[in-house]
């Protein structure tokens, strides 16, 4: 399978520099700075099309077999003011009666789940995203709730988690979010410096975040976690680490560290942000170095490609124990292995495939209104045995930054050596110090931990070399 049985030990072209500057010469940026899928999904969304719909979501949701437990993703796509950087499917709707609207439609889809899955399916996460979820009004998340409690059964102990924009957090929303049960709450933070703000169209105050947290915390939410990001215009080394170091000291559970990804062919508002201060890869690789270093100091170890937690908190403990997951969300600890999405472009993992609904408010509405109380699917993709095989390679390498080809082979009952065409560029890799190659295991480095993307690239069957405008760059 990999052809070397060699432990590599000291990489040829790393040895005698620190990992970031040697990682950050010209010929390895070359070579692994292209633009990859973050792989929050095998195959990636580049691979869905039309011929996926609503009949093939109909017959996986009927064939979910009984006992397994479910995430549910609900997606409002709803703004308060639009962020230039977000690639996220968002728009702004004041209006509340429309807002209300959307959320009788999110009532609608989960009757419509619920009656293809059959009644009281045990549910272990509960994710709300967006988007800003908390552009419903109180009563439409308190009923949209009632309605997931009514239609599913929510384990006790399951994981019920909110993304908030601490700059647009109703009065009456912290008590509300407590009351329903929520314990984790995921916080837009990006950047504090004024003028990488102003450049990105989001003026943020650390006051405006600091009192979010604790809004949060005096609500009996447990957990809190932060979303950062690098790359953005006018960020600096220096000011991405005064940034974490600013927000590690407001102690959150876990941060999400975002490397920007500039889309501007698919999110046209993109193309508003003055994309000459945008930093080049060898900058954005030392930015992430400079928060890496600022977050392991404060306590935080770092999780898979862009996490970090307390050492005591689940998604450290689910790194250590092997059984960190990976999906649309990003990483979490939730062991569902069938993924419900419900609202506009909301995504949906079945073993079968995967789909999504349609992507506009608009048009996800004009699909809830068609006949036959159908379901608002899009697209997708149908997995074959091959894909479910990489699937488990990537998310294995993406979460554990190690995968046993031959254990994963065996357990899909492949070929010893249906990775064998990878030999050849993974041994390159183990040379630049970015993974170690033991027999049939692959090990990924703290130096490969930024080129993650790339080692699971490998195994990645649809991609083609020419294929750079469907993702961002990878580093
Ligand atoms: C779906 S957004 C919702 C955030 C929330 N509405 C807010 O405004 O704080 C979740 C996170 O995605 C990340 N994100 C959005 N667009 C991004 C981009 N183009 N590149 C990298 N990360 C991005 C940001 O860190 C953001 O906090």
């Amino acid at each position: 399978m990999i052809r070397s049985t060699r432990r590599s030990s000291a990489p040829a072209s790393n040895t005698g520099s620190d990992p970031v500057t040697a990682a950050a010469s010209p010929d390895l940026l070359s070579r692994y700075g292209g633009n990859l899928p973050r792989y929050t999904s095998y195959p990636t969304a580049a691979q869905f099309t039309g011929h996926v719909g609503p009949v093939d979501a109909d017959a996986w949701l009927r064939a979910v077999p009984s006992g397994a437990a479910l995430s549910l993703y609900l997606h409002v796509p709803f703004c308060d003011a639009l962020c230039l950087f977000c690639g996220c499917n968002t728009a702004v709707m004041r209006d509340p009666d429309g807002r209300a609207a959307y959320g009788a439609l999110l009532i609608d889809e989960l009757t419509r789940v619920a009656d293809r899955l059959g009644p009281g399916r045990p549910v272990s996460h509960v994710q709300w995203g967006g988007g800003t979820p908390t552009t419903l009004p109180a009563d439409t998340l308190r009923q949209v709730m009632q309605t997931v409690r009514r239609l599913f059964r929510v384990e006790d102990g399951a994981e019920i988690a909110i993304e908030l924009d601490p700059r647009y957090l109703p009065d009456d929303y912290p008590a509300l979010l407590g009351a329903l049960g929520f314990n984790r709450a995921s916080l837009g933070v990006q950047d504090l410096d004024p003028m990488v703000q102003r450049a990105c169209g989001r003026s943020q105050s650390h006051a405006q975040t600091a009192d979010c947290i604790r809004r949060m915390r005096d609500a009996g939410i447990g957990s809190v976690n932060v979303d950062l990001i690098y790359g953005l215009p006018y960020q600096t080394v220096d000011g991405v680490g005064a940034t974490a170091a600013s927000v590690a000291a407001l102690n959150p559970d876990r941060l999400a560290v975002f490397g920007y990804a500039h889309v501007p062919w698919k999110q046209r508002r993109q193309v508003l942000l003055p994309a000459d201060a945008l930093p080049g890869p060898a900058d954005r690789l030392a930015q992430r170095a400079r928060i890496d270093a600022v977050l392991r100091v404060a306590g935080y170890r770092a999780i898979g490609l862009d996490h970090y937690a307390r050492p005591a908190d689940g998604l450290a403990r689910a790194a250590d124990a092997g059984t960190l997951r990976r999906n649309f969300q990003g990483y979490t600890v939730d062991p569902a292995t069938v993924l419900v999405g419900v609202g506009a472009s909301a995504i949906s993992a079945f073993a079968q495939g995967l789909t999504q609904n349609a992507t506009t408010a608009v048009a996800y509405a004009q699909m809830m209104a068609g006949p036959g109380r159908t379901l608002p699917v899009a697209r997708g993709v149908r997995r074959t045995a091959g894909d479910r095989l990489r699937a488990d390679v990537i998310e294995a390498l993406m979460c554990n930054l190690r995968a046993d080809l031959g254990e994963i082979a065996r357990r899909h009952a492949a070929r010893d050596d249906c990775f064998a065409d990878a030999a050849p560029a993974l041994e390159r890799l183990a040379a630049d110090g970015f993974v170690t190659l033991d027999g049939q295991t692959i090990r990924v480095t703290e130096a490969g931990r930024p080129f993650l993307r790339s080692v699971a690239a490998l195994f990645d069957a649809y991609r083609t070399p020419a294929d750079t405008t469907r993702h961002a760059a990878a580093i």
